[in-house]
């Protein structure tokens, strides 16, 4: 009876270990497929993603120094939506310790945040170091670390010191680069111990296209027909700042590389920003235009840092308003080769063909963008789900396709997914109510998430997946009324509440997360 007792206990506790142990999987490196639909790797990330300028506020707290956002929402208030800016955003730099205990409640491993170049060098290389600004982060990643959550650090997300673009335009000059380059190294000399997670810049490709293409965010650089601005050429100047934000992340990662990654043993990639764009047609011309696209959006980063050169597609189209890489930087670029990419990731559109077949203005339409023109509709089908947001469209397959996609162009690749995520407009009429029981999110979510799974039993190399966001932010032109928080900000008291899909993202944790280190 006894040992019919205990072969009893062995069984269930063997079944509880399974049980246990089949919830995530351990995977090597080499066997990237998931064979268990239902599971992640056991090492797999899975976390919300903010940025300093988005959440921090304190904009003159402790020495931090004044940043082209600061400048242009004072400036010209009236181009955000609700007139307001991030001087106090969600006051992140008062309040981390709330947030990490939010973290902690949906289960996340790892927080996204970006550095904030100006709270860092108020002034770039012109100046000394805000030794507040490095306590700061110093304490949010121990806090982080604390609480078994993974810092997961972006060096630039948007935002940078005025006084670069006072003294030589930014992102216009080689200078930037070496500004660039001398706030990563501070970075890693004074978090490498504890950040494993690094990524230099975020979507420059998408960055750019506002900034110096349509002028819509600062420094409001463009020329007609494109956007209408006081200053700029949106057919050169976008391809020089990309020129230089590519040779600056090549110089931050061979940095890295050099002198920190075999003592810190950290990994280090770049963020693009990734559509997926479907051609309207089965034609020749769309396929190729809808390729077009590609290497006119994301390829026109990623190529340059892992292959050491730009799509040919830009080469043919741009003639000399596309910069040339030296043999050196060519060199350089081959040299200092990142560790994973990362993904952000919303929206598909189909894309017809403007090249060789007549067709309406719009965007993508121009030979900056590739000829290649984005719509959400082919005849009355739509893309995917349209929303109120006119870029968003929901469209999860285009994700899974996505991913393939860059799994063959970059050779299987490890991926981070940088952002992910749902933003509902805010219009007169909503109730708070209406945020918060927000199904729309949750629906958008678990198609994404499950057409991620599928990518990675198609055999996509992916690491990571970061919500965007952990809470209502500071969402650039549209203000506080375009909110993809999990967490509903009160926009008065700042007061958190947790959505629908907080839950939700909680429950998805658990199930598909639980290892025996949790
Ligand atoms: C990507 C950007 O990185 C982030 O700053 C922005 O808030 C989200 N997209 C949503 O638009």
């Amino acid at each position: 009876m006894e040992t019919f007792a205990i072969f009893v206990f062995i069984i269930s506790l063997q079944s509880l270990m399974f049980n246990v142990y089949s919830s995530c999987l351990h995977q090597s490196s080499s066997e990237n497929i998931l064979e268990d639909s239902s599971s992640f790797p056991c090492d797999f990330l899975f976390g919300a993603a903010s940025s300093a300028y988005q959440y921090e506020g304190a904009f003159l707290t402790e020495g931090k120094g004044l940043n082209n956002w600061d400048i242009f929402t004072h400036e010209y208030p009236g181009k955000i939506r609700d007139e307001n800016n991030g001087d106090m955003a969600v006051d992140q730099y008062h309040r981390f310790m709330e947030d990490i205990q939010l973290m902690t409640s949906l289960g996340v491993n790892s927080y996204r945040f970006s550095i904030s170049w100006s709270r860092v060098l108020p002034r770039g290389r012109f100046g000394s170091i805000n030794y507040s600004g490095i306590t700061y982060y110093n304490r949010l990643i121990d806090a982080l670390l604390s609480r078994g959550i993974k810092p997961f650090v972006t060096l630039n997300h948007l935002d940078y010191p005025q006084e670069l673009e006072n003294r030589f335009q930014s992102w216009l000059s080689p200078e930037m680069q070496n500004d660039f380059v001398y706030l990563a190294n501070i970075c890693f000399k004074h978090f490498g111990d504890r950040v494993k997670h690094w990524t230099t810049l975020n979507e420059p490709n998408q960055q750019i296209i506002l900034s110096h293409l349509k002028g819509t965010f600062p420094p409001s650089r463009c020329s007609l027909p494109y956007g209408n601005c006081s200053q700029g050429n949106s057919e050169t100047e976008p391809f020089i700042a990309a020129h230089n934000a590519i040779l600056a992340h090549a110089k931050a990662v061979h940095i890295y590389q050099t002198k920190y990654q075999e003592e810190q043993k950290g990994i280090i990639g770049i963020v693009v920003q990734t559509s997926w764009f479907e051609p309207i047609s089965d034609s020749i011309a769309d396929i190729e235009a809808a390729e077009r696209a590609q290497a006119f959006y994301s390829n026109w980063i990623l190529d340059p840092v892992i292959h050491g050169k730009y799509p040919k597609e830009m080469v043919n189209l741009l003639g000399s308003a596309l910069p040339r890489f030296s043999r050196k930087e060519v060199e350089n670029l081959k040299k200092s080769r990142l560790d994973f990419i990362g993904i952000n990731h919303y929206t598909s559109y189909f894309i017809q063909d403007c090249l060789f077949s007549s067709c309406n203005t719009g965007d993508g339409a121009s030979k900056v963008e590739g000829f290649a023109l984005k719509l959400n509709r082919k005849g009355n089908v739509s893309i995917g789900e349209l929303t109120d947001v006119p870029w968003q469209h929901i469209h999860p397959q285009g994700f899974q396709k996505m991913l393939n996609y860059l799994t063959d162009r970059y050779h299987n690749i490890p991926m981070f997914i940088t952002e992910n995520g749902f933003g509902d407009l805010q219009k007169p009429e909503t109730t708070v109510n209406e945020l918060l029981n927000d199904t729309k999110r949750i629906q958008y979510m678990s198609g994404y998430l499950d057409a991620l799974k599928s990518a990675m039993r198609d055999g996509a190399n992916v690491k990571g997946y970061f919500a965007w966001s952990l809470l209502d932010n500071f969402e650039w032109l549209y203000g506080y009324k375009l909110r993809f928080g999990l967490y509903h900000v009160d926009p008065i008291t700042l007061k958190r509440t947790p959505k629908l899909s907080a839950s939700w993202y909680q429950n998805y944790i658990g199930e598909h997360l639980r290892s025996r280190y949790h």
